[in-house]
């Protein structure tokens, strides 16, 4: 696995890591950022301010793995993927339409403290099409 050449500070809260991301000044009401956390085109996250809170969900639409759901259209509580309009809950990640597809978005805890963004540290999972069978008996 290459190794990451994105780097945040890190500050450890009540035993859990998070990382600090961004001023808060960056991220805009009803818009949506991405940020990369390594270099497999699976780590990343978008984040939104929507209704003045902050809300944070992975950032590659399942339908067609795409990265492109910060650029998602926010609409009464949800993001509406800009590719083929699969439409994702803000609170839960849920795919509000089932008939669509039942994968959802994972949600990651995020918030602010001193005009900073902070986030849980993301774990990622490599999607099973992408592990070479070879690896496993490594
Ligand atoms: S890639 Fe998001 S709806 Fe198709």
């Amino acid at each position: 696995m290459p190794v990451s050449n994105f780097k945040y500070k890190s500050e450890y809260i009540d035993g859990k890591k998070y990382l600090i991301i961004c001023p808060s000044s960056e991220i805009y009401e009803g818009k949506g950022k991405k940020f990369h956390f390594g270099d497999e085109f699976e780590m990343q996250i978008a984040v939104f301010r929507y209704k003045g809170k902050l809300i944070a969900l992975e950032n590659i639409c399942p339908h067609r793995h795409i990265d492109k759901i910060y650029d998602g259209i926010i609409k009464d509580g949800y993001v509406i993927c800009p590719e083929h309009g699969w439409t994702y809950s803000l609170s839960t990640g849920e795919n509000k339409y089932q008939k669509q597809g039942r994968k959802g978005l994972k949600k990651f805890e995020v918030f602010e403290k001193n005009g900073l963004v902070y986030i849980e540290e993301p774990k990622f999972e490599l999607p099973k099409w992408k592990i070479s069978p070879m690896s496993e008996n490594l």
